[in-house]
């Protein structure tokens, strides 16, 4: 199923979205304001407001607070993607030359806090101090994902767990605030918030492993972003954990880690698509999905309630 589907009971709120995150080019400073007009006028899959609207859309769907919320969470989203590129080196996002290799570094970081303030701006619009502070608690939290990623940057000793809890960090922590914030500004019960966050940290964690598959066996055209880059960055991802776990002592990996010879990155990846790594990750990532989707039976029986499904399913088949 594709994503126009799945996201019908949303679409036209979550084009309001897409149109209220445009606004903020609107400043007085011509510049900036082309520069943030070319950021925000690529989109991407809008895959975390949606699931903000879709949570929202459970009981009370109050677009007052729902869509300042959902604008929140794509720009917290593209300000980490403007931060990220700049530390991976990419030189291309949503199919377009990124910031950092438009105009360096600095100008990258700097257009990532003003998208960072802006997503903060909107946050309090929604006058909820606990989705207020989720906010800033899920900025922490993606930041330590990405330091610890850093910091863990061509080191092989890093096993299967360490790489799970780094990925919900950066990546799942935040589509778990896209849900629990919908949830919450639309009334939800306890329970259901519970389960929209069981949702998201289990989605988030799959559509990361499904990313990771994807930096090896995708194309830069079909991302719109440079892909084989991961081992590159020193970045140690599921199917690289699966060639060392296969042979601790001689892999290429270890080897590119440390000497830094790319011929080792050709044979890694050739190892990743030719042994069944990849059929082995794609079922990780259908356990997490699975996880993700265990409770969904006991929310409300409406059609948001179906997207969540789909979206799940949606998330595993990219790339096969
Ligand atoms: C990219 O996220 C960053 C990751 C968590 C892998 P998306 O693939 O959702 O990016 P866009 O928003 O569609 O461009
Ligand atoms: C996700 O990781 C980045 C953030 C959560 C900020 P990646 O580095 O794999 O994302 P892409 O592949 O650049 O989109
Ligand atoms: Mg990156
Ligand atoms: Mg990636």
């Amino acid at each position: 199923m594709e994503l126009k589907q799945i996201y019908a009971p949303i679409q036209k709120d979550l084009d309001k979205v897409k149109d209220t995150l445009k606004s903020i080019s609107r400043i007085d400073y011509e510049w900036l304001s082309k520069q943030l007009n070319y950021i925000v006028s690529e989109t991407g899959k809008g895959m975390r407001p949606a699931l903000t609207l879709l949570a929202g859309k459970l009981y009370h769907y109050n677009l007052t607070y729902l869509l300042p919320m959902s604008v929140s969470v794509e720009l917290m989203h593209t300000a980490t993607l403007v931060h990220d590129d700049a530390i991976d080196k990419a030189s291309t996002r949503r199919g377009q030359v990124t910031i950092n290799s438009k105009w360096g570094d600095e100008i990258a970081i700097l257009m990532g806090d003003f998208l960072f303030a802006k997503a903060g701006e909107f946050v309090s619009d929604t006058q909820t101090p606990r989705v207020i502070k989720l906010f800033s608690q899920t900025l922490g939290i993606i930041s330590s994902g990405e330091i610890g990623q850093f910091r863990g940057a061509y080191n092989i000793n890093q096993d299967r767990d360490s790489y799970y809890r780094r990925i919900y960090r950066k990546t799942g922590s935040l589509f778990s605030l896209a849900t629990q914030s919908g949830a919450i500004l639309g009334k939800a019960p306890e329970e259901s918030v519970a389960i929209m966050k069981e949702y998201a940290d289990n989605l988030g964690i799959a559509f990361q492993v499904v990313d990771d598959i994807l930096d090896f066996t995708s194309t830069a055209e079909a991302l719109g972003k440079p892909v084989g880059s991961d081992l590159i960055q020193g970045t140690l991802t599921l199917p690289a954990i699966f060639i060392i776990e296969r042979n601790p002592k001689d892999n290429p990996v270890g080897r590119f880690f440390k000497n830094r010879d790319k011929k080792d990155v050709a044979e890694a990846i050739d190892i990743v698509k030719n042994t069944g790594i990849i059929k082995e990750c794609y079922k990780i990532a259908g356990d997490y999905c699975e996880k993700a989707c265990r409770n969904l039976k006991s929310l409300p029986d409406v059609e948001s309630r179906r997207a969540f499904y789909d979206l799940a399913e949606f998330v595993i088949k990219q790339g096969m």
